[in-house]
């Protein structure tokens, strides 16, 4: 049974009485633990954090003393680890279609480890950081994940050996493949099938005098929480029992995001009004869609609204504090009644909500601070 970080009500209570609402509340604890549970699961696995999903520098540098690697998506994600003292070769610059000026830091800072999916971003690549090691993107398919990222990233299997060619002629060191099977994957079909896939492309690669050496299995492993429809120790001992198989002698790394973020924040936010609109019981919460709540648009996420409350059960609908219609959370759903300043906790909030939150109207985006401080 896996830990997951969720505040009683005691804790939220004396928080909220003793830090602005809406907060955010991470345990850099669980991160480690998180991380921890991977690799464990996937022993021999580089696990490169997805720095996107959250990139709290609180969690970087606790995944930093853990040993972890970074995935990063941007000249600022690569800009923010150096300042933190990350080094450059624990980065992969996993953007398969990258700016100038991300290409400029990547050199500047000596990120020499990089994705593509495409004919132009090899020439784009081998202008900027000739020599650089390069992982091709492939496309694989996967209905059963929340976000497909695969309808904008990745290269058709059949492509890959031509594109395999151009970057090694090119002067680029080709490393391998990678792939991603898209967000919150609640099995392990699709990386199965995507293992196949890429096996058969490294005997491809073999047969033209070209030897792979690196497999990137990419993010979308689900957050660690205890339910029916996901078994997570199943899962990591399919893929692990796959890699073993297929792929004793390569180099194996991923790029987890949510996995490692999404279990380690609560959020607290307050009841800041209530109304009946066309019989409809409303209640306004002091965090919203343009906030931590962004999930709910960017990430397709449901969270769970925490009461510890008791009493008579109703249906309402829960809105953010900005003035845009937009702006509203959850509809008709069952919860107690609430009053002005009752308090709520959200857990799984680490992953996609504060790293997509804006300042929209005015509102700053919430405080975060560590659990284990507040322990002190
Ligand atoms: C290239 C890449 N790697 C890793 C991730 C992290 O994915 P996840 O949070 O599903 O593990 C993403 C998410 O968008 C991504 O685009």
């Amino acid at each position: 049974m896996q830990k997951v970080f969720k505040l009683s009500q005691k804790a939220m209570n004396t928080l909220a009485e003793q830090y602005k609402t809406p907060l955010l509340v991470l345990s850099t604890e669980q991160i480690a633990y998180n991380y921890q549970l991977l690799q464990s699961h996937l022993p021999q696995v580089k696990i490169h954090y997805a720095v996107k999903a959250n990139p709290d520098e609180r969690i970087v540098l606790t995944l930093a003393k853990q040993g972890a690697y970074f995935d990063v998506a941007s000249d600022g994600e690569m800009m923010a680890l150096t300042g933190l003292g990350i080094a450059p070769e624990r980065m992969i610059y996993a953007n398969p279609v990258k700016t100038s000026s991300g290409l400029a830091v990547a050199d500047k800072h000596g990120v020499y480890k990089m994705t593509f999916d495409s004919e132009s971003e090899i020439y784009k690549m081998a202008k900027a950081l000739p020599g650089a090691t390069v992982l091709l993107r492939i496309r694989v398919d996967n209905p059963d994940a929340l976000v497909d990222l695969n309808k904008k990233f990745g290269a058709p299997a059949e492509e890959a050996i031509r594109l395999l060619t151009i970057a090694r002629a090119q002067g680029l060191t080709v490393g391998g493949l990678c792939f991603h099977v898209g967000s919150q994957s609640p099995n392990a079909k699709a990386y199965l099938a995507a293992l196949e896939l890429c096996h058969g492309i490294f005997e491809q690669a073999k047969g033209i005098g070209l030897e792979l050496s690196i497999l990137d299995i990419g993010g979308g492993f689900p957050i660690p929480t205890v339910t029916d429809d996901i078994d997570i120790e199943l899962m990591l001992s399919q893929i692990q029992e796959s890699l073993e198989r297929l792929f004793p002698h390569t180099e194996i790394w991923a790029e987890p995001g949510r996995f490692i973020c999404g279990t380690a924040v609560n959020l607290i936010t307050r009841v800041i009004g209530t109304q009946e609109r066309n019989e409809q019981q409303w209640y306004f919460l002091d965090e919203g869609l343009y906030g931590t709540f962004s999930g709910i648009l960017f990430d397709h996420w449901e969270y769970e609204l925490i009461s510890f409350k008791t009493g008579k059960q109703i249906t309402a609908t829960f809105a953010g504090p900005s003035c845009d219609s937009l702006d509203v959370l959850f509809r008709d759903i069952p919860t107690v009644m609430l009053d002005v300043d009752d308090v709520l906790l959200v857990p799984n909030c680490g992953a996609y909500t504060s790293a997509s939150a804006t300042v929209f109207n005015g509102f700053a985006k919430a405080q975060l601070i560590v659990w284990e401080d507040t322990l002190d």
